[in-house]
């Protein structure tokens, strides 16, 4: 069965810039109002410029005016499903709570389940900063 959010990263992943890697990603993220925002990886000639699929799915769920985001999805046209990378993670834990439920796929249907806890173990949060 093709979800809401599976598919909303399945078609953004389309639009990817990976004229480098070759390695076109898209990432769909649910926020806590149900509105779903996806975005895909845009490299640059620049390398270190270019940002991740899920760097975008955030910046437009914050645009459009939300903090806190209940699912992600992520998917590759690899053979293996894509893991967020170690920075998105912080990324999606600055948003997401440990139990967000993060779907790792490939545009072959392979899936796996995870945790953004799971992911991101002792995550760097705010009460590290206290006192
Ligand atoms: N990439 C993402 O967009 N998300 C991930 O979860 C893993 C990697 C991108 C970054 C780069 O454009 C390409 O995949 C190869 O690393």
């Amino acid at each position: 069965m093709t979800t809401d959010l599976q598919k909303a990263a399945v078609d953004v992943r389309e639009n990817a810039h990976a004229p480098y890697s070759n390695f076109k990603v898209g990432a769909a993220i649910r926020g806590q109002s149900g509105a779903i925002y996806a975005g895909c990886n845009v490299e640059n000639v620049a390398y270190p410029q270019g940002t991740c699929a899920e760097a975008g799915a955030i910046a437009a769920m914050v645009a459009a005016g939300e903090k806190i985001l209940t699912e992600v999805y992520v998917v590759a046209g690899s053979e293996m499903p894509v893991t967020p990378c170690g920075g998105c993670r912080q990324k999606l834990a600055e948003f997401g709570a440990g139990d967000v439920v993060v779907t790792m796929a490939t545009t072959g249907g392979v899936e796996q389940v995870s945790t953004l806890g799971a992911l991101l173990p002792g995550a760097f949060g705010p009460a590290h900063m206290e006192g």
